[in-house]
């Protein structure tokens, strides 16, 4: 039997929508995002549970963990016969990359059992073909940091997909997730399909500059550049009260404050405990709205997924 953790993400960091993506750990040593054990056996079996299992399809075809064992199959050209528990510990429609970790790891887990048939970068690639089914849209930036961990930038050059970016060791990334749920698919509607060329303009020397400060080690430069002409300016009516909830934060002393993926997860980066706790404190008070929203101080999670137990 093989067990395995998927941490949660935070696409997109604000600044590189679609090619920027960060695993998390929660600082308080728990862990955050999906499990999978896996075995083999007799026939295909499928289990759920976890405190999310219940946001689940009912049909079995219908959830993305036998959507996985479905293409890993055909792909090496194998039916596997095993048994699969999935722990769905992230809510689905949060923003933190739930779908992704079901997906990595599964998909992992599979790879694993069989001696791993599929390359890094071809499974990398699968992963992003099922998140593309659930979201409409081939994107990496969830798939990829849950998969390898760390800052990853979506490079899709010269046959790899990924690249990791330099972190800062101190920054912590406190999360907040209020209990209500946004669907990706519905979040990506509302953003133009088009950009002005000023706005294209803005993007790029946001991100190119965050990508230069974080090789170049200047913490504050990078924090500076994390800002989203993208999609904020539109999905920002989606969050409750994000944008009083930003300036508040980053009057407490957040070094940049942002949307985690589609919503309604918002993310924060701070450099020391004392302003985490207050940053965390106000988000637990102002941002949740439900009994089961949360707020959690993490770091970087540098390993991605893995084999644990
Ligand atoms: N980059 C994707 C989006 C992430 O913002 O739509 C979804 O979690």
């Amino acid at each position: 039997m093989i067990k395995v953790y998927a941490p949660a993400s935070i696409g997109n960091v604000g600044v590189g929508f679609d090619i920027l993506g960060a695993a998390i750990l929660p600082t308080d040593g728990t862990l955050l995002g999906d499990l999978i054990q896996i075995k083999q056996s007799k026939e295909f079996q499928l289990t759920n549970i976890g405190t999310f299992a219940h946001q689940l399809p009912k049909n079995i075809k219908d959830n993305i963990v036998w959507k996985c064992w479905d293409q890993f199959c055909k792909i090496i050209k194998k039916k596997i016969l095993v048994t699969i528990v999935l722990e769905k510990n992230m809510p689905i429609g949060s923003g933190l990359g739930s779908s992704a970790c079901s997906i990595v790891s599964s998909l992992f887990a599979m790879n694993e059992l069989c001696n791993r048939p599929l390359s890094t970068n071809k499974l990398l690639k699968l992963m992003g073909k099922l998140e593309g089914e659930i979201s409409g849209s081939i994107h990496y930036d969830n798939v990829s940091p849950c998969y390898l961990g760390g800052l990853q930038l979506i490079i899709e050059k010269n046959n790899k997909i990924s690249q990791k970016i330099p972190n800062f060791k101190n920054w912590l990334w406190i999360i907040a997730w209020p209990g209500i749920k946004i669907s990706t698919a519905d979040a990506r509607a509302l953003l133009p399909s088009q950009y002005t060329r000023t706005t294209c303009i803005k993007h790029s020397r946001n991100l190119s500059g965050f990508i230069h400060a974080s090789y170049t080690m200047q913490p504050k430069l990078a924090a500076n550049f994390i800002t989203d002409v993208i999609a904020e300016p539109y999905r920002s009516k989606l969050l409750p009260n994000f944008t009083q909830t930003k300036t508040t934060i980053k009057k407490i002393g957040a070094l940049a404050c942002g949307i985690s993926g589609s919503g309604p997860s918002i993310f924060a980066i701070c450099d020391n405990d004392l302003t985490a706790k207050k940053i965390s404190k106000y988000l637990a008070n102002h941002y949740i709205q439900s009994k089961q929203g949360f707020v959690q101080v993490c770091k970087l999670d540098t390993v991605g997924t893995r084999i644990i137990g």
